[in-house]
Formats: structure tokens, sequence, C-alpha cells
């Protein structure tokens, strides 16, 4: 079990590395990547499982590709995907400097993508594997100041979901993710982001529960994870949520 997972250093990825870790019993084999190498080997030191570390900016699409490519040819084909690794942008509007909403583009869409094309034809040829796309809560409800990130975000589900239509008649399972909001450096981020205390008043989940709802998904063949539960409410009453979150949503800092 081959599986490449985009984010590892820290957050929801580090936490899926261990519940994975700990699913397959360390039988897997974890192909890590994100920039910081330091943390991605501390990473590969604390799991049971073997692993190798990728250290990659992967807001590159064609760097992406060719850690992969690396990974495969050194380790065998992908069984697992997790296309985990994103940034947010909190921001008006037009403050936002396009090479930042491009980047960010690259690394929330572009590269997910990117390697679905480098490893489905392996899969297909198998007819076996797992895709894992970590979108986001804010791909359901799009909200304002995070326009262009919930906008990456909805393209990334909207491709995982045509996919899983497109290969319905395989044995290749995908699965989207929408995380609502989780303690992570991110969530730190965003609470740095805004003039009040508004990140206290949102229900938020953990790394750690998150990432056994994924994998409970993962063998249950699931198509989707809503989570924390609450946020099931965004995608059953969508036109209300995006009303609510329109009223509700807090300015951040001029910058
Ligand atoms: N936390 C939330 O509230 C929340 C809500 C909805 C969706 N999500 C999604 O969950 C995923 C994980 O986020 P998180 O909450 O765990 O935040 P996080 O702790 O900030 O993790 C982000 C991960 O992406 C990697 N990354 C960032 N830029 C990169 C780049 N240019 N190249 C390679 N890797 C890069 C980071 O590693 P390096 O710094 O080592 O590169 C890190 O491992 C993201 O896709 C995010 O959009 C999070």
């Amino acid at each position: 079990m081959h599986i490449f997972l985009t984010g590892a250093s820290t957050g929801i990825g580090n936490a899926i590395a261990h519940e994975f870790d700990r699913y397959f019993k360390g039988e897997a084999f974890f192909s890590l990547s994100s920039r910081k190498k330091e943390l991605l080997e501390n990473l590969a030191n604390s799991l049971n499982s073997k692993s190798a570390v990728y250290a990659a900016d992967l807001a590159e699409p064609t760097v992406a590709e060719m850690t992969l490519d690396k990974a495969v040819a050194e380790h065998g084909p992908v069984d697992l995907l997790i296309n985990n690794a994103g940034v947010q942008n909190i921001n008006h509007f037009i403050a936002i400097q396009n090479d930042d909403a491009e980047k960010m583009f690259k690394l929330n869409y572009i590269t997910p993508v990117r390697l679905m094309r480098k490893v489905l034809p392996q899969m297909l040829k198998r007819n076996s594997g797992t895709v894992v796309n970590i979108a986001s809560i804010g791909g359901i409800t799009p909200t304002p100041f995070m326009s262009e990130y919930c906008a990456s975000k909805a393209a990334l589900a909207a491709v995982t979901v045509a996919l899983a239509g497109e290969y319905k008649n395989s044995k290749i399972h995908f699965l989207t993710v929408y995380p609502g909001p989780v303690k992570t450096a991110m969530a730190e981020y965003a609470d740095e982001r805004y003039e009040k205390d508004a990140m206290n008043y949102v229900p938020f989940g953990t790394a750690e529960s998150l990432a056994k709802e994924i994998c409970v998904a993962i063998e249950k063949k699931k198509t989707k994870v809503i989570y924390p539960a609450i946020y099931r409410t965004a995608e059953l009453f969508r036109e209300l949520s995006v009303w609510v979150t329109a009223q509700m949503a807090p300015e951040p800092k001029r910058t």
C-alpha cells in the first residue's frame, strides 16, 4: 500500500499520516510531501510504517508532478493519493495580489488535478486505488473575504465528484472531504486576520478526529466527509447557509 500524502508536515496531513499508520498497522509505505523537510523527517521517524520524504514546493504543478514521478520510480505505483496541501488567503478581494491568488489556486486545485492525472492510468490498469481530495466547507458555502480560496476548493470538490461518476464502473474510490474549521495552523492564520475574536464563535473540530473519519470513510467507500458534523447543515440548507454566512462573515484587517 503506497500512500502519497501532500501537506504532511503539519495539521490535518500530519494527523492523517498517524491515523493511517495505526490503521495499516505499520504495513503501508508513505511518501510524505510538503516544503518543510525537517518536519517531514520528524514525522517519518515517528511512524511505524516505512516512509520517504519528498520536500518540494507543490504550488509549482510541474515540480509536484516530478515529485510524484520520483516517488513512483522509487516505491512503485500509488495506491492511495491524498491531496491535502493547501493554503488560505483571507483578505478584501481587491487587496489580493494576483500572484498570491494564482499561486494558491495552483496549490489547491491545479496540482491535485495534475497528480490525479498521473496516478489514474496506473489505478485503472490495476482496477484499484483511492483518491482523497481535501476540499473545504467553503466549497459548499462560499465565504466573503475568502472568495478565491472557496473557489479553489469548490473546483477541487467538483472535479472529484465528477470523476467519481466518470469512473463509476471501475473499482477506484474517490472521496471528497469538506472540513469546516479545524484547529490547525490554518485556523491560527484565520484568527490573526480578523479584527475581533470572530473565530471564538464558530464550532471547531480537531485534525485527529477528522483523520479518523477519513479512515472510516475509505473503509466504507463513502464518497464524502463533512466535518464537524454540524456543517452538514451547510449542504442540506445551502441557500440559507450562504445567506447567513454573507450576513455574519467578519471583516479581516486591512493590509
Ligand atoms: N484547518 C481548517 O480549518 C481547514 C478547513 C477547511 C479545509 N482545510 C484544508 O485542509 C488542508 C490542510 O490544512 P491544515 O488545516 O492542516 O493547515 P496547515 O497545518 O497549514 O497545513 C497545510 C499543509 O500544506 C502544506 N503546504 C502549504 N503550502 C505548500 C506548498 N507551496 N508546497 C507544498 N506544501 C505546502 C504545508 O506544509 P509546508 O509548510 O511544509 O509546505 C502543510 O503541511 C488544506 O488543504 C486546507 O485548505 C483546512
